[in-house]
């Protein structure tokens, strides 16, 4: 079964798609077989940073049925066993997909024969960006040391959990839960999803304890990109146990990657970093989170799976 890994984090350009692409590069490169998703339909970029022009066929000939199934939209790249299905040609409606389209890529994306499959996404906490954050349970936040950055993670932590919950309160049918809320309550402001897990654990210890049980199946991951000299190297396992602590689910630091000019030179002339640094002290933190990754889902999982 593939593993797959959303790459998300509310801000733009905290590094998600340079993280992306050069996960995809050293997974495959362990002779992972890997497809890199560029999911950000509003300002692809993916293939750039694996020195690539735009690819002649994506996820727009998949949309307009050109392509009859998704892996017939991936193009190959220069690295072994790693493949790109871009959205570049896309027309610029397509940041605004419709409803049964997301759908039809989020199903595709789940049929996709590879054993890795990270979705590169776009910035911002729109319903197709949460979305696609929730095709998987395992969703990698990526953010930079900036208190911006950290700000926006937490905005769209709480957005993918916002829309979670009420997917699940929709589909398990806590509508009378809400209603004795509101009649109990009819002052009360619901201003996050914790305030709205509390007053429902409250109301209703059962219907608590299954929302506990959906949300704890989350293992969710934490990257800091653009670390720098005097960054505080303790910021990302802080963040790790607020989330843990707020979010009832599995927040899981997977490392520091520092910040390195020489990103800038690879993307200009068009070459994979990893490959063209692949010594640097960046493509090191680069690998040990691959690696981590790797180790990771080769442990099996022992909390049951839902199926919200
Ligand atoms: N570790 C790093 N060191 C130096 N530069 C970096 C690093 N990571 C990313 N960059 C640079 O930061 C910029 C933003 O990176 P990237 O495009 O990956 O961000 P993004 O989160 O995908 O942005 P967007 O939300 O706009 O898609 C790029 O110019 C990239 O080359
Ligand atoms: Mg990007």
């Amino acid at each position: 079964m593939s593993r797959i890994y959303p790459i998300g984090g509310g801000k733009g350009g905290s590094g998600k798609s340079f993280v992306a692409a050069n996960l995809g590069v050293l997974l495959a490169k362990s002779g992972k077989r890997v497809a890199l998703v560029d999911l950000d339909l509003g300002g692809a970029n993916l293939h750039t940073f694996l020195g690539l022009k735009n690819p002649s066929i994506g996820l727009n000939e998949f949309l307009n049925k050109t392509c009859t199934d998704l892996n017939a939209a991936s193009v190959p790249t220069s690295i072994n066993n790693l493949y790109l299905i871009s959205s570049s040609n896309c027309p610029p409606e397509v940041s605004n997909l419709f409803y049964a389209q997301k759908l039809k890529i989020i199903r595709a994306i789940g049929k996709l024969p590879y054993e890795y499959i990270l979705l590169d996404l776009g910035a911002g906490c729109s319903f197709n960006i949460l979305d696609f954050f929730l095709t998987s349970k395992e969703g990698i936040f990526i953010f930079t040391p900036e208190p911006t950055s950290i700000e926006n993670t937490f905005h769209f932590i709480k957005a993918v959990y916002s829309r979670k919950m009420n997917r699940i309160i929709k589909g398990e049918d806590f509508q009378k839960i809400l209603q004795d809320i509101r009649s109990q309550s009819p002052d009360v402001v619901i201003r996050s999803p914790q305030q709205l897990f509390d007053l429902i654990l409250s109301h209703d210890q059962e219907k608590g304890d299954v929302l506990k049980e959906y949300l704890n199946q989350f293992d969710f991951k934490l990257i800091l990109n653009q670390f720098r000299k005097h960054t505080d190297g303790t910021i990302g396992k802080k963040i790790e146990k607020v989330c843990t602590r707020h979010f009832f689910s599995n927040f899981e630091f997977l490392g520091n990657i520092h910040y390195d000019e020489r990103v800038h030179d690879a993307v200009s002339s068009r070459k994979v970093y990893m490959t063209k640094y692949a010594y640097s002290v960046t493509a090191l933190d680069l690998q040990n989170i691959a690696e981590r990754i790797i180790k990771d889902s080769t442990v099996p999982k022992v909390r049951s799976l839902g199926n919200q």
